[in-house]
């Protein structure tokens, strides 16, 4: 595996792959990597001639400072267990890199429409802004064929969607499914901040969910919304944030069943001050 750290060499080396007429798999991460980073790398190993992960912890995304500060950073494990998942290249740029010039004061403004106040971008006031700014600089290092990203964290696709969509990038996005530990708690980076105790009583989020996607049909959506909630707030220091029905399309919420051809329930709960968001297909 080849190692940059500045963001110029990367894009000269990958150019020249490029021309030599070799496609280019991209997997952006924050690192502190686990099963499910290492799945998206593995698919685009086998759909590409080359696989690039960065790796970059994006301050313009974190909301609170405490979070930031607190994001796990194993490095020498993450470039370890990349090494092992065969990538090719990983990009590990500095904060100047990737915001120039106090770039991070003067970020630029996308027009997210809805899904930059809505649900995650309620709580998280400007988070998918600086999601679109740290993904929008790193396309244009990489400059990838394809983009793999998560489904775990959905409402995140839909802004990249848009964004590849709207800077008129030929790059392709792959949704890759969420990876589960054996309880069914979604993997996450965050996950290595719940005690043991919290780690088990966490998969109630994946059950509920599980429920909506097998008895939709028996409940109007705001009835079911609120059997959800009630389920996952019976566990103690747990509180839902927010668990919405939405269209997978336009990420509008849904208030009968009929109103979306495909409905995904997505959440977000706070469990003992780790946040935790999971989604699943139900229609
Ligand atoms: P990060 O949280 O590190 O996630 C990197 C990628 O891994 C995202 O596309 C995310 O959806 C995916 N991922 C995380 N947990 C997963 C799981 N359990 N199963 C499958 N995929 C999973 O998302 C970010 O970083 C950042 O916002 C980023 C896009 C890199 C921009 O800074």
């Amino acid at each position: 595996m080849i190692l940059f750290r500045k963001a110029a060499a990367a894009s000269d080396f990958l150019n020249g792959r490029r021309m030599s007429g070799k496609s280019i798999g991209f997997v952006p991460t924050m690192g502190a990597l686990h099963a499910g980073h290492l799945s998206l790398v593995e698919k685009a190993k086998a759909e590409n001639n080359l696989v690039v992960c960065s790796i970059f912890v994006n301050p313009a995304q974190f909301n609170d400072p405490g979070d930031l500060e607190r994001y796990p950073r194993p490095i020498e494990r993450d470039i370890e267990l990349l090494t092992l998942a065969g990538c090719d290249v990983l990009l590990l740029p500095s904060v100047e890199d990737i915001y120039p010039r106090e770039g991070l004061l003067h970020l630029h403004r996308y027009d997210l429409g809805h899904l930059e106040h809505f649900l995650e971008g309620r709580s998280r006031p400007g988070h998918f802004q600086g999601v679109a700014n740290v993904v929008d600089r790193l396309l244009s290092i990489v400059n990838p064929d394809n983009l793999y990203l998560g489904q775990k964290d959905f409402q995140q696709v839909k802004v990249l969607e848009w964004l590849v969509a709207h800077t008129g990038r030929s790059t392709h996005i792959v949704i890759c499914p969420i990876l589960r530990e054996e309880n069914g708690l979604a993997m996450s980076s965050r996950n290595i901040r719940l005690d043991a105790s919290n780690l088990e009583k966490a998969c109630i989020i994946f059950q509920s969910l599980q429920f909506a996607a097998a008895n939709y049909q028996l409940y109007a959506p705001s009835e079911l919304q609120a059997i959800c909630i009630k389920h996952i707030e019976s566990i103690p220091n747990a509180s839902v944030d927010y668990l919405e029905f939405c269209d997978t399309g336009s990420f509008q919420s849904v208030n009968d069943w009929r109103d979306a051809e495909h409905i995904v329930a997505v959440t977000a709960v706070m469990l003992s001050g780790v946040r935790l968001l999971d989604n699943m297909l139900i229609k």
